[in-house]
C-alpha cells in the first residue's frame, strides 16, 4: 500500500515509518516540524512540509500523492501544556484533525488509522481498562483526543469512512536499531528523563508520590514500546486495506504495568548505578492505576509485542539516549 503518514517525523510516527517500509509499503510524510525531526525519516522518504490548520496544502497532497490509507499522529501532546493553553491545542488537535478528515472524504475516501491515547479515560476504576470503560478526560488534550475520536466516528456514520483508533499506553523505548528514539524538546516521561539523569544532565529523579494505593506506593502505567506500537499501526492499516476492519478501537499496551519504583530500578539494572532519587508530592491528575486490557487487538489484529521485559524496553532507550545525549543534534 500507499500511506500518507500525518506526522511521521515525530516518536512513534518516524518507528511507524520504519516498521511501515520494512513491510513492503511506500510512505510519503505529511509534517509541519513543529516538533518533528526530519533526521529520524529514511532520506529516500518524501517528506511534505505542512500544517493541517492549512486545509489546501493537506487536500493538494491528497490529490497530488494518491494514498491507499492514512495514518494520523499529528498532535500536541502535553497534558500541562494542554491546559494552560487549551486554544492552541483545540485549534491544533480538533481543527487540524478536522481539515484532514474533509480533505479525505473530499478526495479520495481512503481508511484512516487514528493515533489516541489512554487518556481520553481519565481516572477510571476499571483494572485493566477495556475499550467500552467510561470516558471522561481529564485534560484538554485528552478532551482534543476524544473530540477527534468522535469526529472520525460520525465521517465513518455520514461518509462512510473506514478508520481504526489505536489508544496507547504509555509509549517508550527506542529502536533497536539505536538510530532514532524520543527527542522531546520539553521531556516529562519517566523512561527518558531517568536516561537523560543517568547520563548526568540532571541532577536526580523526583519520584512523584509515595502513597498511593498500589504495592509500593508509586503509579503503575502499562509501558509499551515504541516498535510494537508501530507494528500494531502496520497490523491496523493492513487490515483495512484489505476490507477485514471498518469502524474499530483498540487500546496498545501489554496488558500489565510496573510501577514508578520498578521502572527506576530498571534504570539503574541497565545503566549500571543507581539513581539518585527523591520523593516528591503527587504530579496533579495522575491517577494511580492505568493497565490496557489488550486482549481486542491480540485477538482481532494478532498483535504479538516483542517487548514485554521492562530492562530490555529500557536498553533500547538507555542505548539510542547514550549514543544521542542530545537527540537528533549529536
Ligand atoms: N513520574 C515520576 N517522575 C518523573 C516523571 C514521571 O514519578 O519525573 C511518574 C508519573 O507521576 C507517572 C509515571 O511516572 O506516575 C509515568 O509518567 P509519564 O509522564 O511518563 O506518563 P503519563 O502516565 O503521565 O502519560 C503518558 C502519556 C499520556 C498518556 C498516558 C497514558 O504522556 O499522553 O501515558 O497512560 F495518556
Amino acid at each position: 500500500m500507499k500511506i500518507l503518514v500525518v506526522g511521521g517525523a515525530g516518536y512513534i510516527g518516524s518507528h511507524t515509518v520504519r516498521q511501515l517500509r520494512a513491510a513492503g509499503h511506500t510512505v510519503v510524510v505529511l509534517d509541519n516540524l513543529s516538533s518533528g525531526h526530519p533526521e529520524a525519516l529514511p532520506g529516500d522518504v518524501e517528506l511534505v512540509r505542512a500544517d493541517l490548520l492549512d486545509a489546501g496544502a493537506v487536500k493538494d497532497t491528497l490529490i497530488r500523492t494518491q494514498p491507499d490509507a492514512v495514518i494520523h499522529f499529528a498532535a500536541l501532546i502535553e497534558v500541562g501544556e494542554s491546559m494552560r493553553a487549551p486554544a492552541r491545542y483545540y485549534r491544533n488537535n480538533v481543527v487540524g484533525s478536522l481539515n484532514l478528515l474533509q480533505a479525505i472524504v473530499d478526495t479520495r475516501k481512503i481508511p484512516l488509522v487514528f493515533s489516541s491515547t489512554a487518556a481520553v479515560y481519565g481516572t477510571t476504576d476499571a483494572v485493566p481498562i477495556p475499550e467500552n470503560a467510561a470516558m471522561q478526560p481529564e485534560s484538554v488534550y485528552g478532551e482534543t483526543k476524544l473530540m477527534t475520536e468522535r469526529m472520525i466516528h460520525a465521517f465513518h456514520v455520514a461518509h462512510g469512512l473506514p478508520y481504526t483508533i489505536l489508544r496507547y499506553f504509555n509509549v517508550c523505548g527506542a529502536s533497536p536499531a539505536g538510530d532514532i528514539g524520543e527527542a522531546h524538546a520539553n521531556q516529562t516521561h519517566l523512561i527518558e528523563l531517568a536516561c537523560l539523569t543517568a547520563l548526568g544532565q540532571r541532577e536526580k529523579m523526583m519520584i512523584f508520590g509515595e502513597d498511593y494505593p498500589t504495592p509500593d506506593g508509586t503509579c503503575i502505567r502499562d509501558y509499551v514500546h515504541v516498535q510494537d506500537l508501530a507494528d500494531a499501526h502496520v497490523l491496523a492499516v493492513e487490515a483495512l486495506g484489505a476490507g477485514r476492519q471498518d469502524a474499530a478501537t483498540y487500546n496498545v499496551g501489554l496488558g500489565h504495568g510496573f510501577s514508578v519504583k520498578q521502572v527506576l530500578d530498571a534504570v539503574d539494572a541497565v545503566t549500571g548505578t543507581p539513581l539518585p532519587r527523591e520523593i516528591a508530592p503527587r504530579r496533579a491528575g495522575d491517577p494511580p492505576r492505568l493497565v490496557a486490557d489488550a486482549t481486542k487487538i491480540v485477538q482481532e489484529l494478532g498483535f504479538t509485542p516483542q517487548f514485554t521485559d521492562l530492562q530490555a524496553i529500557v536498553q533500547t532507550a538507555w542505548d539510542w539516549h547514550r549514543e544521542h545525549p542530545h537527540g537528533f543534534k549529536d
